[in-house]
């Protein structure tokens, strides 16, 4: 007899398993003023070109998409890549694109619907802490310095936030990737407890990383729920349900 497929119980095994539609509605949809909701359309400031934005599963990507993601992660980062110690591996980057759960947010044009940008995330646990992690972030070079990789970084935070008991968005950025390290840091991103130090190997070699892990802390939609009655007497001026700005966002 087949084993029956056990019921999801984890939030973030929950939230792997539903369509991008729900995906959408459950945690990209703003559950608190501050934040930015889903759009599903962007205009270029400078040009007034104008570009959709979709979110699709690794497992939906057609074979065109997925190639062009690839080519924009070479355009962006392949001299990183080479010059690192992992390497570039094309067929290896293919593999873990196409990972279970993986989902991308595609930035197409809206006349030719031709792929010019993406970011991917996952809601997973990384050592343990429960994260969204953003696999990777690329845009091309026409898109850049137009405030869209904020855009994109935020729906990572407002994934975050809405999807408890997840608080943090995490990111892996090479060291060599200057631009992007200060990107991450104009956003609020700060070096994470778990990223790797120099240390010294067996044979007294020693290991220099040459990659950061990076996170921010956002503010989970739980904090913004109503206290129970008992602790809660606002009065007349109920405390508002947030501050601003707590939106706080593995890139290569
Ligand atoms: C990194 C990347 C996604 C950023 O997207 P972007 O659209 O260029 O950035 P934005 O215009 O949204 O910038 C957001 C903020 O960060 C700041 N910022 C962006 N790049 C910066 C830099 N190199 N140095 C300092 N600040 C920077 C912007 O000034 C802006 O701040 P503001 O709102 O106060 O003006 C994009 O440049 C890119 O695709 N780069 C190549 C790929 C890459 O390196 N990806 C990261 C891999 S780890």
């Amino acid at each position: 007899m087949p084993k029956r497929r056990r019921s999801p119980t984890s939030p973030l095994e929950i939230a792997n398993r539903k369509t991008d539609e729900q995906f959408i509605i459950d945690y990209l949809e703003p559950r608190r003023p501050e934040i930015r909701p889903w759009i599903n359309s962007w205009t270029h400031p400078e040009t007034g070109a104008e570009y959709t934005l979709s979110l699709v599963r690794s497992e939906a990507l057609n074979d065109d998409e997925i190639t062009r993601c690839l080519h924009l992660i070479e355009q962006t980062s392949q001299k990183d890549y080479e010059n690192s110690s992992s390497g570039w591996h094309p067929a290896r980057k293919l593999k873990e694109m196409r990972s279970p759960g993986l989902r991308y947010i595609l930035v197409k044009t809206k006349d030719t619907a031709s792929l010019r940008g993406f970011t991917s995330l996952m809601p997973t646990y990384e050592e343990g802490q429960p994260v969204i992690y953003c696999y990777e972030v690329h845009l091309q070079t026409d898109l850049q310095g137009t405030g869209l990789g904020a855009l994109l970084m935020g729906f990572h935070s407002t994934a975050a936030s809405n999807l408890p008991p997840i608080t943090k968005v995490m990111l892996t950025c090479f060291l060599a990737n200057q631009r992007g390290l200060a990107f991450y840091k104009k956003l609020g991103f700060e070096t994470d407890e778990i990223s790797p130090v120099p240390r010294k190997l067996r044979y007294g070699k020693i290991f220099t990383p040459d990659y950061v892990i990076l996170s921010k802390t956002v503010r989970s939609v739980l904090d913004s729920q109503p206290k129970l009655a008992k602790e809660q007497d606002p009065g007349p001026n109920p405390t508002p349900l947030a501050s601003p700005a707590s939106l706080t966002p593995k890139a290569g």
